[in-house]
């Protein structure tokens, strides 16, 4: 009999992280039969189906359409629902990718049903817990029996936490894998072409935080911030639904576009990495871009004071700016003047990371954490 495994996913993150890991379980049909779960944490098409579409993801055998609310409610939401998932399915494995509310809630639930607990992703950390993403991180890795880390920093991070090493696997980046085989159908896409942007000379600006939007003052202060830099050179923003709703509630949408700022819908997977991929530079706050450009060789300025991704740092790819508008459009210039890199990407972001991961779970006995022998 194949053993179940339940595979969480909720937000769109977490999709282009599934879906390398779901084929690479599909190639074993009789060894490993995985379960996908949709908490509906991002329910609309553009956030959420217009991925499965484009990854070649199985539609969810369950979803629990949980929706909005605030932290504690979606969150709870997700574990009352998964609660019941986990009794209807008995799985022998809870496998949970990166590091968003669904992530977290499904973690504890499985570990409190003494189901064991695969993460992916796991080890990154910002050192700053007002992000809920790095409350999430340590949360998730302190209860799964085996975690499957993206790059070196992880390692370190996770031993640092007293984690034993026999928990820890180096197995690269599940998100590149995914690029890497989109790569081709990216390439022919020209997203920017469509949108009157010519290759190599505009800018994607992409910012949802709440630290950076949620705050009318500090939206207003990255608003005049890009309208400096719009003069500079032509800047496309797919905006998140969150920053949509905040720049129209403040009147600050018109101002963007009067500044010759295209504000767009959320793009696609392959519209969104062509986008990034002809781009001359990316202005981000989001995570998994700070990656996505490190191996795509378009300069990245990320809009925070800290990253879980040193990394992409340390290759030269990317820059932490921090949230002072200021030094952003600084930082911009001194981007535009400097040649980008393209240094050789980390240790086993070579699109095979899923197989990977596959391989060990399925070498082993699946066990909770924490159970006696
Ligand atoms: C979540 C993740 C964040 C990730 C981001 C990527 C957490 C804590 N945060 O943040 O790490 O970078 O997803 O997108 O899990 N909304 C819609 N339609 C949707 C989804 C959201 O309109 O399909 C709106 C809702 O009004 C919602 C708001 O966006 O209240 C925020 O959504 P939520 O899932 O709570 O957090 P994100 O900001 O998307």
């Amino acid at each position: 009999m194949p053993r179940t495994v339940l595979c969480v996913v909720g937000a769109r993150p977490n999709f282009m992280k599934m879906a390398p890991l779901l084929a690479a379980m599909r190639r074993r049909p009789d060894r490993l039969a995985p379960l996908l779960v949709h908490t509906g944490q991002h329910y609309d098409a553009a956030m959420s189906d217009v991925f499965f579409d484009q990854l070649g993801m199985p539609k969810p055998d369950i979803h629990l359409g949980i929706g909005p609310g605030s932290h504690a409610t979606q969150t709870a939401g997700i574990m009352v629902a998964m609660e019941r998932v986990v009794a209807d399915t008995a799985p022998q494995l809870l496998l949970v990718v990166g590091d968003v509310n669904s992530t977290i809630a499904a973690a504890v639930v499985a570990a409190k049903a003494g189901i064991p607990l695969a993460h992916v992703e796991a080890g990154l950390r910002s050192f700053d817990r007002r992000m809920p993403e790095e409350v999430n991180r340590i949360v998730t890795d302190a209860l799964a029996s085996y975690l499957f880390v993206t790059e070196e920093s992880g390692v370190v991070n996770l031993q640092h936490e007293g984690v034993d090493a026999s928990r820890i696997f180096l197995v690269g980046n599940v998100m590149i894998d995914t690029l890497d085989s989109l790569l081709p159908t990216i390439r022919e896409r020209h997203k920017a072409a469509e949108l009157g942007l010519s290759a190599g000379e505009y800018g994607v600006v992409t910012l949802h935080r709440p630290s950076n939007v949620d705050d009318a003052e500090m939206l207003a202060r990255w608003v005049g911030a890009l309208e400096v830099m719009a003069r500079r050179l032509p800047l496309v923003f797919p905006a998140h639904p969150r920053t949509a709703a905040r720049l129209a509630a403040e009147g600050l949408a018109d101002r963007l576009s009067a500044a010759g700022v295209q504000i767009v819908e959320p793009q696609p997977y392959v519209e969104f990495i062509s986008l990034v991929a002809d781009a001359r530079v990316v202005l981000t706050d989001s995570g998994g871009i700070q990656e996505e450009t490190t191996v795509l060789g378009t300069p990245c300025l990320t809009l925070r004071e800290s990253t879980e991704r040193p990394a992409t740092v340390t290759l030269g790819t990317n820059r932490l700016v921090g949230t002072d508008p200021s030094d952003a459009v600084q930082a911009l210039e001194e981007a535009l003047a400097t040649a980008p890199l393209k240094p050789p990407p980390p240790p086993f972001w070579d699109g095979h990371a899923a197989e990977r991961i596959v391989e060990i779970l399925d070498g082993r006995e699946w066990t909770a954490l924490g159970t006696p022998a």
